[in-house]
């Protein structure tokens, strides 16, 4: 049994990761978000009832759980409350279970209306971001002109701050982009009073979750988006603006390695992808409907009409090399079920996807429990996938219900 994991998406985020990390969460006690920001989208079915979250960790459904965002996520304060806001009305509390790191770098609107402008700038060659202030707030960050969430316990440091932060930023949108620009005072009067409401929640996280471990607590790392999103390792630049992979949760938490007992990938039992860049095996068929449709393949965040596709067994490796994955949980398997044929694709040549062909098992497999009652062209499939990709696959998940899955190895 595993003390602390991680749990990555290994393709183009939109895996699953928040049905696993909802499942496994109720053996934890603790949920921590370690990147990204409000782009992300988590889905949660629970008793027929559907909850998407976007900053909160997936965990704040289960009442004995702590949430602990870390200081590499980017936080739009904003987004924060509205979040609070629907699972307020879901009569889930939040308050001593949600702990937000003071080194967390602020999302605030000029970031949003920065990154707005310039995908409108970029026109066809636009990166296809979801305008949530992604990109901006980390270059602010790295930029070290950036707005932490303990900042905002200085009133005098915080003016001076924020004052040259919009001076360069309204500089640029008003000449360059022919766009609104922010007013000073008026931010900085809704940052203070958001500090009121939220200052009960700030934490050193490293410490916070040291002593977690130190209490023999079950931690999880919940990572957002996917590792071919990650800003070095991905399809740059068709990629977000944070580590995705296995190092963001280091340096994202403040935490060392030592303390991941086991990584999971969540893997899609096809590829999708949502926004602009490279797909290899993007399908423009009705097979792509099918999986679209069955897999309900729409943005949790944008609404956008993800891109579908074949399994890409060759991208999925290098995932797998860089995150050095314990195991990995098979997402969506029954979005399959119908198919006549299913393709995988096992290499690359000459840029073009060579693909092996499997017989599809044209049957529903959601109530399927253990692995041996599943229909032989079933098994044929995921052996072959755990095969090429050399790791086990520990977890298959057959519907999108909390329920729905099929437990290989029970390692947490
Ligand atoms: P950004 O993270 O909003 O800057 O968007 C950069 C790229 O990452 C775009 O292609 C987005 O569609 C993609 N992206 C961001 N968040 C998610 C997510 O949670 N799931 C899938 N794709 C995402």
């Amino acid at each position: 049994m595993k003390n602390s994991i991680a749990i990555l998406g290994a393709q183009w985020g939109d895996e699953g990761k928040g049905k696993i990390v909802d499942l496994l969460t109720e053996k934890s006690d603790a949920v921590v978000r370690f990147q990204g920001g409000h782009n992300a989208g988590h889905t949660l079915v629970v008793d027929n009832k559907t909850t998407i979250l976007h900053l909160v960790p997936s965990g704040i459904l289960h009442e004995h759980v702590k949430c602990i965002i870390g200081n590499g996520v980017v936080l739009s304060i904003d987004a924060l409350s509205e979040e609070l806001e629907v699972l307020r009305n879901n009569e889930i509390n939040t308050s001593n279970r949600l702990f937000i790191s003071d080194n967390c770098p602020l999302i605030l609107p000029v970031h949003i209306a920065l990154d707005q402008a310039r995908e409108i700038k970029k026109g066809k060659s636009k990166i296809g971001t979801t305008g949530r202030g992604i990109g901006p707030a980390y270059e602010d960050k790295v930029s070290r002109r950036g707005i932490r969430l303990g900042d905002l316990r200085n009133e005098k440091e915080l003016f001076s701050k924020l004052n040259e932060l919009l001076e360069y930023h309204n500089f640029i949108l008003k000449n360059y982009y022919n766009c609104e620009i922010f007013n000073v005072d008026k931010m900085y009067e809704k940052l203070l009073s958001q500090y009121q409401d939220y200052k009960d929640y700030i934490i050193d996280a490293p410490s916070f979750i040291e002593s977690l471990f130190k209490d023999g607590k079950k931690v999880i790392f919940e990572g957002a988006q996917g590792s071919l999103l990650d800003i070095d390792h991905g399809t740059y630049p068709f990629v977000t603006s944070s580590n995705t992979t296995i190092g963001g949760i280091f340096t994202g938490t403040g935490i060392s390695p030592k303390n991941i007992d086991y990584t999971l990938a969540i893997v899609k039992a096809y590829t999708t992808r949502v926004g602009s860049g490279p797909f290899m095996t993007e399908l423009f068929d009705k097979n792509g409907k099918i999986l679209s449709e069955k897999g309900h393949e729409f943005g949790a965040t944008t609404g956008r009409e993800r891109r579908c596709g074949w399994l890409d067994l060759v991208a999925l490796k290098r995932s797998i090399e860089i995150n050095g994955f314990s195991g990995i949980c098979l997402t969506k398997l029954d979005v399959l079920d119908s198919l006549d044929k299913i393709q995988v694709c096992i290499e690359y040549k000459n840029d073009t996807p060579v693909y092996k062909e499997y017989k599809g098992w044209k049957r529903d497999i959601s109530k399927i429990k253990n692995f041996d009652d599943l229909p032989e062209n079933t098994k044929i499939y995921v052996k072959d996938i755990e095969d090429y990709l050399k790791t086990p696959i520990d977890i298959i998940s057959n519907g999108p219900g909390r329920e729905e899955n099929i437990i290989m190895n029970n390692f947490f």
